[in-house]
């Protein structure tokens, strides 16, 4: 089932989400598969949960786009272990839809997170999976990756989306 997408502007996506207690319950997995649904739908490659307005700490993503089954990550609770390097690149999100912009990430990570099961598993990431995991996870602590933007960039996009809002386009 394909669910809303929250935009910019609702305080979900600004508030640190809750660690994930619901292991092994129907409605997590349920979540899990409907989230997936909604990325696919949206054609992202990730989604966190205070996206569709669950403030809850799950994200999932496919650097694939749904071309690779084997892509697909859960990632609940996740924490990040170890970064290395640097890489800049234009970065979207689809509760900030119409714009993009370059933003420095680290160019690997390795993470802990804990699967629908609530089983712990480490998994890491380099180039687009990193830059994924990084955003997602920015995500579960009410952090967008407007806050990687020069402060002028920001304002500016801000405003944007303050006209559209008002012309009851956002
Ligand atoms: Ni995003």
């Amino acid at each position: 089932m394909v669910l809303r997408i929250v935009k910019y502007g609702d305080p979900v996506l600004e508030t640190a989400a809750a660690e994930v207690t619901r292991f092994g319950s129907l409605e997590l997995r349920q979540l899990v598969d409907n989230m997936f649904d909604t990325m696919y739908a949206n054609k992202g490659i990730g989604l966190a949960a205070p996206q569709v307005a669950v403030s809850e700490r799950l994200a999932v993503i496919d650097p694939s786009a749904g071309e690779d089954p084997s892509a697909k990550l859960v990632l609940i609770n996740p924490r990040i272990l170890v970064k290395e390097g640097t890489q800049i690149g234009e970065e979207g999100c689809l509760s900030i839809p119409g714009f993009r912009e370059d933003v420095r990430r680290a160019l690997r990570v390795r993470l802990r997170a804990q699967n629908v099961d609530g089983e712990f598993f480490e998994t890491e990431g380099a180039e687009l999976l990193a830059r994924a995991m990084q955003h997602e996870l920015d995500h579960l602590n009410g952090v967008l990756f407007l806050s990687h933007l020069s402060p002028l960039k920001r304002d500016l996009i801000r405003r944007k989306i303050r006209k559209l809002a008002k012309a009851g386009d956002w």
